[in-house]
């Protein structure tokens, strides 16, 4: 038998050669929201070293949705064909599916590249939207409420996207719907104060996120498409893991395919005990309540750590970022640890030892 996180899993219609992730990551080097150079190195690497599934960064599905003014973008066929490259070489090289992110970041958006500070823009701001018109923190602006019209606008925006991310071929898309970002805002009462059908309880905070769920599953039917959460706030009288398990049980009724499970991002303060796993308990707890296959993340660096949540069955895939940062090539490494045989391109087989 091989070690479980070297064996496939089927994610609709997609096949996945193992169960190791590379978690979406920012590069913030795109060029006008166009994918450069620098993505295709980026992410051909994770294709070269054995990952089953590779996420595209968070990708704004509109100008104004992004985190930054070198985020990466979907919002026209230009913005598409930039990606055409890393499409192709996934195609060509490894057997690593690819997937995107698709993003808006709401009132967190028109911010600075982190190694410029990270804070809103001084100069070149945008304004940016949100459920409410309530600051992500103190010396931030304050977003503009989304009225119908607004809503129309960003949902029409995520499902032409998808659209887009059919028609260049990409495998799966996830709905970034975590980490205090536009989808999360709706459903955390931290930002969410409306007073109309997308405010107040838990099923009409859930309402906006889930239109977009249904807008991307329409004009995506073959491909996997699924959402990552945040599984708590981590503060009192904010989003829970109780309601996490319900926003994925309803997902699962519209077609949701996976469920990404991160925690945070809502407040800017907030106390989060982050440690090795800290977060698989939310993972396992979204598979077992809402039934629904669901991807582990944070902290899991090592081989053993990672064949023993798939193992046990607390997550269905293990999604690593800064473990696949320090080492493209992390399925090999594991491999010999656990005893597995990882895919090699034959350009490096010769690492095989
Ligand atoms: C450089 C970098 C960029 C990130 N960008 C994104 C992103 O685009 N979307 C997202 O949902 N999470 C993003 N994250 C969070 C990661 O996907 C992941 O959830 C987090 O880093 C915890 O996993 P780790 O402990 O394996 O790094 C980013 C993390 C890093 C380190």
């Amino acid at each position: 038998m091989p070690p479980a996180l070297f064996t496939p899993f089927t994610l609709r219609n997609l096949v996945l050669q193992n169960r190791i992730v590379v978690s979406p990551m920012c590069q913030y080097s795109a060029e006008d929201g166009r994918a450069t150079d620098w993505h295709l190195m980026h992410l051909g690497q994770f294709a070269a070293g054995g990952a089953g599934l590779v996420w595209i960064e968070a990708t704004g599905v509109e100008p104004r949705g992004r985190i930054t003014p070198a985020c990466l973008g979907l919002w026209s066929e230009a913005h598409a064909k930039a990606l055409d490259p890393v499409v192709a070489f996934f195609r060509k090289h490894g057997g690593a599916k690819l997937g995107i992110q698709l993003a808006h970041a709401g009132r967190k958006a028109s911010t600075d590249v982190p190694w410029r500070g990270g804070k809103p823009l001084a100069s070149g701001a945008w304004e940016s939207v949100s459920a409410s018109a309530v600051p992500f923190d103190a010396g931030w602006p304050a977003p503009r409420a989304l009225d119908a019209a607004g809503l129309k606008e960003v949902r029409e925006a995520f499902a032409a996207a998808a659209r887009r991310a059919v028609s260049i071929g990409l495998d799966a898309i996830e709905v970034h719907s975590a980490h205090g970002y536009l989808l999360h805002q709706f459903l955390s009462p931290f930002s969410n104060h409306r007073r109309d059908e997308y405010g107040g309880s838990l099923e009409n905070r859930m309402r906006f996120p889930i239109e977009v769920f249904d807008a991307v599953r329409q004009s995506a039917p073959g491909l996997a498409v699924g959402v990552r959460v945040s599984a708590t706030d981590w503060a009192d009288g904010g989003w829970t893991l109780d309601d996490t398990v319900a926003y994925a049980a309803a997902l699962k009724l519209r077609g949701c395919d996976f469920v990404d499970v991160s925690s945070g991002g809502s407040l800017p303060k907030a106390k989060i005990p982050a440690g090795p796993g800290f977060q698989v308990p939310f993972a396992a707890a979204v598979r077992l309540d809402a039934v629904i296959p669901t991807i582990a993340v944070g902290f899991i660096t090592e081989p053993a750590q990672a064949e023993q949540i798939v193992a046990s069955g607390e997550a269905d895939l293990v999604a690593m970022a800064r473990a696949f940062l320090d080492d493209p090539h992390w399925p090999w490494h594991a491999a010999k640890v656990l005893g597995a045989e990882a895919p090699y391109p034959p350009q490096y087989a010769r690492a095989k030892k």
